[in-house]
């Protein structure tokens, strides 16, 4: 049968892609543009918008399992829950992971409600972000955020793939929520010196201001909403933000990687011109 992954161009679902490859899976992707899709070989790539539930229906066909994002262009809350639940169902889907967003939204809570076996992923936060330095480290071997000394718990991306991937083909997940984190809490500081290590190079960490973060990521063309949602996120962090729980390694049996082991493995971003 085959498994649809939606957000499979993006940081999480091509890491549910992998992760289904390598069980032997057939794996559908779904993108709004397959032009600029870059999956890898042996995937059935299928355009379509969650945010337009009449152009699921090719992507849906003959889809057993799928892996669900809650938000669309923008970080904004898809409002078609219940049209992808009533396609889904009426297609014949049974199991579902869904990538919250941080709040239970209109997809949720379609899924929440319907019949399908779902089981709910919330990432704390993801250690990819991490990639937002990735230019200031190239050019100026420094990192500007705000916050230096704030604990957290984030997870790498990898490991939120294994988990739906065992959830999407494994029995014993569905009505399941599980909040992932990775296996230690530690400071942006702490991020900036480990990446330091894993390119070799003494990097700086600058602590800008609240104000300055703001300007930051309006010049990054992040939409003004989400920006006060990430600095509010930061100032007032959910005790799970800096709180590590162990559910990564019992869903799939191995430790959760460490920010290191991130690192090591995403060095490529920031190495380059001086
Ligand atoms: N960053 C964090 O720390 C964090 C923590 C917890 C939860 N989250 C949640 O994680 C999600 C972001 O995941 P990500 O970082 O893996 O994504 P991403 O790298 O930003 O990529 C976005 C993906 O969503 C797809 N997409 C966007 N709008 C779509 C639409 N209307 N129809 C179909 N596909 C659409 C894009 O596909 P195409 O462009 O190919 O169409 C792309 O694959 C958000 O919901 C966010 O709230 C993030």
């Amino acid at each position: 049968m085959t498994i649809l992954v939606t957000g499979a161009t993006g940081t999480v679902g091509r890491r549910v892609v992998d992760e289904l490859l390598q069980r032997g899976q057939k794996v559908r992707a779904l993108t709004r543009n397959a032009l600029h899709e870059n999956l890898p070989a042996g995937v059935e790539v299928v355009e379509g918008d969650l945010s337009d539930p009449s152009t699921l229906a090719a992507a849906l066909d003959g889809v057993s399992g799928m892996h669900l994002m809650t938000t669309g262009a923008q970080y904004t809350p898809l409002q078609t829950g219940p049209e992808i639940v009533e396609l889904a169902t009426k297609a014949g889907v049974r199991k579902v992971t869904v990538l919250w967003s941080g709040e239970k939204g209109a997809v949720e809570q379609a899924v929440e409600a319907s019949n399908l076996d779902w089981t709910f992923l919330q990432p704390v936060e993801f250690m990819g972000n991490s990639r937002k330095w990735a230019d200031s480290i190239r050019s100026e071997g420094l990192v500007r955020d705000m916050l230096g000394s704030a604990l957290n718990a984030s997870v790498h991306e990898a490991d939120i793939g294994r988990v739906a991937a065992v959830a999407l083909t494994e029995e014993g997940h569905a009505g399941k929520e599980y909040l992932l984190t990775g296996p230690e809490a530690i400071t942006v500081q702490d991020k900036v010196r480990i990446i330091g290590e894993a390119i070799g190079r003494d990097l700086r960490f600058v602590e800008v201001s609240i104000d300055e973060e703001r300007e930051q990521m309006r010049k990054m063309g992040v939409q003004a909403d989400v920006i006060e949602y990430v600095i509010d996120w930061n100032l007032n962090p959910p005790k799970m933000a800096y709180t590590v729980v162990s559910t990564v390694e019992e869903v799939i049996g191995q430790p959760a990687q460490t920010f290191a082991e991130w690192a090591e493995e995403h060095a490529h971003c920031f190495l380059g011109q001086t």
